[in-house]
């Protein structure tokens, strides 16, 4: 069986009030050195995103049965390895309706991305304290127009929840009457086409014991948590391939609906946290550190709207 083997280029000295790296002897090998992440803020988790680009920025080719991550890293050993890894880590991990529906049969847990090691997932898992063997899966949706039949809602040992809208709760409702509840659990979050990235945030902490969330997109979904400056982490495989934008422009980069705004004055600007990248290879493992606002510091203070 291939294992992965990552090289290490560059680490910055993470804050003393990191927590501990969990990971065994062999899960460091393979990831070229330890992994822990801030604390969490008081009244939300750490928030941590995760893509595979394109060197010129796509996330996405758009195309049918084409559209997921893997295409764009090349189905990646070591890829997929850090995905597992982050989400062996995380209490939840997050996507919005559109990559669920795009990449079909995808299920977000450790095993799914890299089955081989499996084991060593569960016993990390044990290791950081966790009560469930899999992340819980979150996805949000503001018109409840979800397909439930996907495999995500019927993987055992799996806890789903879907964040919505009041109409949104009203469609899925309308769409799997008495069968709903016997498929996931679903929350009604204040607004009326879309929920607030902060109430998202305040909510999985508060009601799920959430301290860190896996943000796995897509571009439009990143983009809103992104432009409220509620991401702390970026961790970005960049592959070495070139693809184009699209004939329609319709292949997007991870920060989707921050178009319009920032103005170049209020670009996001990271700080270098690694550099790594695969024995064998030419894919870069990059992450950073992203600038958080006061008011996502302080979402607990601000009370729920509606
Ligand atoms: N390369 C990678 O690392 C990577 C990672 C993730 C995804 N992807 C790919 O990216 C593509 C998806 O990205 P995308 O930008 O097209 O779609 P997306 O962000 O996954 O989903 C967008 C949809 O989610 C719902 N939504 C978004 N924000 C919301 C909010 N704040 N509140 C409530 N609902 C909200 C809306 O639909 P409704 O209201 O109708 O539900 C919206 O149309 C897929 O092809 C996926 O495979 C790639």
């Amino acid at each position: 069986v291939d294992q992965p083997k990552i090289v290490t280029l560059f680490e910055a000295a993470l804050p003393a009030s990191s927590s501990d790296s969990a990971l065994s002897p062999r899960l460091s090998a393979f990831y070229g050195g330890s992994l822990s992440f801030p604390q969490p803020h008081p009244g939300r988790p750490v928030i941590i995103g995760n893509f595979v680009q394109t060197l010129d920025g796509v996330i996405s080719l758009k195309a049918p049965g084409r559209s997921g991550g893997g295409e764009i890293s090349g189905f990646n050993l070591e890829d997929r390895f850090i995905m597992a890894l982050l989400r062996a880590h995380a209490d939840a991990v997050m996507v919005a309706s559109r990559t669920l529906h795009e990449d079909s049969g995808h299920v977000r847990i450790p095993a799914f991305i890299y089955p081989a090691l499996e084991a060593d997932f569960l016993t990390l898992r044990h290791r950081l304290g966790k009560d469930t063997p899999h992340p819980l899966n979150v996805v949000v949706t503001g018109s409840g127009r979800l397909n439930l039949e996907e495999k995500t809602f019927s993987t055992a040992g799996l806890r789903t929840l879907v964040l919505t809208t009041h109409t949104g709760a009203q469609q899925l409702q309308h769409a799997y009457g008495a069968r709903l509840p016997g498929l996931t659990t679903v929350r009604v979050l204040p607004g009326v086409t879309e929920v607030d990235p902060a109430d998202i945030a305040r909510t999985l902490w508060r009601d799920y014991g959430v301290q860190l969330l896996l943000h796995e997109g897509g571009a439009t979904f990143f983009g809103t948590f992104l432009k409220q400056r509620l991401i702390d982490e970026l961790f970005l495989t960049v592959a070495p391939q070139i693809v184009g934008p699209g004939s329609r422009r319709e292949r997007p980069a991870f920060s989707g609906a921050l178009n319009g705004s920032p103005s170049p004055d209020e670009s996001i600007w990271g700080i270098l946290l690694s550099i790594k990248m695969p024995q064998e290879g030419s894919h870069l493992y990059l992450r950073y550190r992203l600038p958080v606002s006061e008011m996502a510091r302080s979402v607990d203070d601000k009370p729920l709207r509606g």
